[in-house]
């Protein structure tokens, strides 16, 4: 750990905390015995295992990088009010956890019309040159819903049509008040089966980092995606939503994080930064990362997708790193 670290306020107190834990900061290599990974611990006072699902043929004992200190100023927690002007849905990318990093945007984000997917609808009303935007009544019912309205309402969505090839919504889970949010992409075929987020490989790869930060599922922390039915492709094998998808279902997330008022939220992917963040497609993962963003008034911090991790191993120090800097985002808006 390079000096650098050691003085970072922020790191210190997230190594205080992964010990409080007993978690032991250290990249465990998976061939360790026990008491090695102990002594490992004591020499190294490194970054916590963020431990694959799947076979892990690599030994990881980076350091992770600095923590950042481009940290948000601290937002009030405020109780949750029927929304005012939640921003229009932005258009958003297909599933592309392994292409999401460098080399540029993947090739599919060619094909969307961004722009066009956040034009409000118009329509003519009285004077023919006169267009007025139209108001989604479902959406304005949306914005007055709380968690269990909104529960049923997804439940019952057939606003795209995701629904169609759905076993189960995937609504969300976790505490309601929690001040932690975990945002992916969509369910896949074991949350579809199941009605949770993230209960596949990758959701267990997800479920050890929110244990590296001390943070447990369903315990101060809620796990959401950005659409809430599995989207697939001809072959039914899973897919990114369209555009369309997302900006159907994209209502139902920003009630959510209405009602949750979290203190930070975290954008695991490409997908759910740019459809919270409502940016370009071509923006890479890597430029998002290493500083706080805003969604409204809520500090948000992008990471890389925990699938995507899981192909692209050593990428898992930059997520470390930014789970660091969601970490001291959140103990700055704490203090
Ligand atoms: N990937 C996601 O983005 N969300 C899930 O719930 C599962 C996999």
């Amino acid at each position: 750990m390079s000096e650098e670290m050691k003085q970072d306020p922020g790191f210190g107190s997230s190594l205080a905390l992964l010990d409080a834990l007993g978690i032991g900061p250290v990249w465990v290599r998976r061939e360790l015995a026990v008491e090695e990974i102990a002594a490992e611990q004591v020499q190294h006072q490194a970054a916590p295992a963020l431990e694959a699902a799947a076979p892990d043929p690599a030994i990881t004992s980076a350091t992770p990088p600095p923590v950042p200190v481009n940290v948000v100023a601290p937002v009030a927690r405020s109780a949750p009010a029927a929304s005012p002007a939640s921003p229009q849905a932005p258009a958003m990318p297909r599933r592309a956890a392994p292409v999401e990093e460098e080399g540029g945007p993947p090739s599919w984000l060619d094909e969307m019309d961004f722009a066009a997917a956040m034009e409000p609808v118009l329509i003519p009303e009285g004077d023919e040159d006169e267009e007025v935007p139209a108001v989604d009544p479902v959406i304005a019912r949306i914005k007055t819903m709380d968690f269990p309205q909104l529960q049923q309402q997804v439940a019952g969505c057939r606003r795209c049509g995701l629904c169609e090839g759905r076993k189960n919504t995937v609504f969300g889970v976790g505490d309601e008040k929690a001040r932690w949010l975990f945002i992916g992409e969509g369910p896949g075929r074991n949350e579809d089966q199941q009605g949770e987020p993230f209960v596949g490989p990758a959701g267990k790869l997800l479920d050890n980092m929110l244990l590296a930060m001390g943070v447990k599922r369903g315990a101060n922390a809620y796990i959401a995606n950005i659409v809430k039915c599995r989207p697939t492709d001809d072959n039914g094998r899973d897919r990114p939503p369209s555009p369309q998808e997302v900006a159907s279902c994209l209502p139902y997330l920003q009630r959510q994080i209405e009602l949750i008022q979290p203190t930070v939220l975290v954008a695991l992917g490409k997908t759910a930064a740019l459809s919270l963040l409502g940016l370009d497609p071509a923006t890479p993962v890597s430029r998002l990362r290493g500083s706080v963003h805003r969604y409204q008034d809520l500090p948000l911090v992008v990471t890389y997708h925990p699938a995507y991790l899981l192909r692209t191993l050593n990428d898992k120090s930059k997520a470390w790193a930014d789970l660091c800097l969601a970490l001291s985002t959140y103990q700055a808006q704490a203090n």
